[in-house]
């Protein structure tokens, strides 16, 4: 039997929190899991890059990882405005998004520019959390496994494993927005990409662990955490603040 993996619950600030109040947000949380016996999962924040410095020393021994949300591909060299994977670990980060629906969309993110920054974050030591998911024109046109299976293909490296990959499900009219899939349009998603993960990795794929994301809120959190191959969340708005967070870290605390 493969082993479960352990869920990840992980909160992008987007370009969201200052170093005041995200310090004070942080901490927070830190206290809420500082209670808790025996941790069930791993807990993740993202917040914007010049707050890493600021949230790493304010979570010094906590039960709270910090990652970035983006690096670019290259190591170092003349991209102004960008940041490296090696910064983001240098800075203590042990994650980074990359691919994120909102990148794809602001930025032109191809999955072959997506592919070389997991790449990236690979060579740096870092796990990626790669993001995909549909539009509501594609859910609509049913072509949602499709999509998908193409971002998966296109996104994910040859290299990934267990340890270095997240894959995110987040579909894109469900960022952002308070709608959610159902559980059975979840469960179906999230099967069909654990299949292609297995076909493609062998066990890796079978270990790698599958987020959903998408106006996870306090009150879904409980039925869209308890779908088969979900193995946690990527949660944006309502990672900003502890008294949000920590109901939805606490389902799989
Ligand atoms: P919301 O939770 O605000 O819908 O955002 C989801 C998301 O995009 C996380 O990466």
């Amino acid at each position: 039997m493969a082993k479960q993996p352990r869920p990840l619950i992980a909160g992008n600030w987007k370009m969201n929190g200052l170093a005041r109040s995200g310090t004070r947000e942080a901490r927070a949380l830190a206290k809420r899991l500082a209670g808790v016996k025996r941790l069930g999962c791993e807990v993740l924040i993202c917040p914007p890059a010049p707050l890493l410095p600021v949230l790493r020393a304010a979570l010094k021994g906590s039960r709270i990882a910090i990652g970035g949300q983006d690096c670019h591909a290259a190591a170092t060299g003349a991209h102004t405005g960008d940041v490296s994977a090696e910064m983001l670990a240098d800075a203590g980060c042990r994650y980074v998004i990359v691919g994120h629906s909102e990148r794809r969309a602001d930025h032109g993110e191809t999955d072959r520019r997506v592919r070389a920054k997991a790449e990236a974050a690979h060579r740096a030591g870092l796990t990626a959390i790669v993001c995909v998911g549909e539009t509501a024109a594609q859910r609509r046109r049913r072509e949602t496994l499709k999509v998908v299976g193409a971002q998966l293909r296109g996104s994910l490296p040859a290299g990934a494993t267990a340890g270095n990959t997240v894959v995110a499900y987040e579909p894109v009219w469900a960022i952002g927005s308070g709608l959610t899939p159902t559980a059975g349009d979840v469960a179906e998603v999230h099967a069909s990409i654990r299949s292609r993960l297995v076909r493609r990795f062998k066990a890796e794929g079978r270990g790698m662990r599958i987020l959903y994301g998408g106006s996870v809120k306090a009150g879904n959190a409980g039925e869209l955490l308890a779908v088969a191959n979900v193995d946690g969340a990527l949660v944006g708005g309502a990672s900003l603040t502890a008294k949000d967070f920590w109901p939805i870290v606490r389902v799989r605390a």
